[in-house]
């Protein structure tokens, strides 16, 4: 299989392999491109809740962006956990140091068992400053309620809590439905000059750890492939889908999904 591009992560390892750095290798893996890595966090969980969570220092996170960008040059970057005010400064000077234009922001808060991952004077800055470098935040609904301080129990307060980030600074919005209480999931995608609705069919199922960390993931690699980002994140999205429905139903709790769904698999190697 030939590489199509290259994608640098930064974010935090999940012990448990289905979300964090782990999900996010596995996507851009299996979608065929380059992963690089910058750990931000070392989480030590199961898919049952994080146990406990050590963040990697500043330092430390600034030389793997950069010496490694220095080398293989990513052409999209993808960030998820960033734990502390530091933390996203570092990340800050470095991502601006290596000039990568695009970039997919997860602005990660809460783990899937309800576990925060963010102390509130990061989310201030990530807010005032980290997200405005973005091309794309994705948070989900609890993150994009306290991003845009505004309550969200349905679509259309999706739309309104989306248009509220584009007008404070973010370029490009995706609000993730999968936390909305309906029996459609509703991702909405907010550009200066246009709303589009993505609607799928809620899977019922405990196994969706790593749903959006996958996501923005997919998104990030089918953008560093050249796709635009309306494109990117509707076949994202029909990915993270088809990862839920084929869930190997591993653990007691919130259970990983499938990130070998997309890889085509030649008959003689099965
Ligand atoms: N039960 C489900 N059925 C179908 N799609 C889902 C389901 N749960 C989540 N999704 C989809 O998964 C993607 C991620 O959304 P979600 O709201 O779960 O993100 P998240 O809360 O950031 O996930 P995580 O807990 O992994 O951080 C979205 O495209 C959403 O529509
Ligand atoms: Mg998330």
């Amino acid at each position: 299989m030939k590489i199509k591009s290259k994608v640098l992560i930064i974010a935090g390892s999940d012990s448990s392999g289905g979300a964090g750095i782990q999900a996010d290798i596995k996507t851009v893996s299996s979608l065929g491109s380059y992963a690089m890595t910058a750990v931000t966090a070392v989480t030590v969980q199961n898919t049952t809740g994080v146990e406990s969570i050590f963040n990697v220092s500043p330092t430390a996170i600034s030389k793997q962006i950069e010496f490694s960008s220095k080398d293989i040059r990513p052409d999209t970057i993808k960030i998820g956990m960033l734990a502390n005010t530091k933390v996203i400064n570092a990340v800050l000077k470095s991502i601006l140091k290596i000039k990568v234009n695009k970039i997919i922001l997860d602005p990660v808060m809460v783990a899937k068992g309800g576990e925060r991952l963010i102390n509130k004077n990061a989310i201030n800055i990530l807010k005032k400053k980290l997200m405005k470098k973005a091309t794309l935040i994705t948070p989900n609904i609890p993150e994009a309620e306290i991003l845009a301080n505004h309550q969200i129990n349905s679509k259309e307060d999706m739309i309104i809590a989306g248009k509220k980030l584009l007008k404070i600074g973010a370029k490009n919005v995706l609000i993730k439905g999968g936390h909305l209480k309906s029996k459609i999931t509703y991702d909405i995608l907010l550009e200066k000059n246009k709303t589009i609705i993505f609607k799928n069919r809620k899977i019922i199922s405990n196994h969706t750890h790593g749903t959006g960390c996958t996501l923005s993931s997919a998104i990030a690699t089918y953008y560093s492939c050249g796709k635009s980002l309306k494109r990117s994140c509707e076949i994202a999205i029909k990915y993270v889908n088809q990862a839920i429905k084929y869930a190997p139903k591993y653990g007691k709790g919130h259970g990983p999904i499938n990130h070998l769904n997309a890889v085509n698999i030649k008959k003689k190697f099965r």
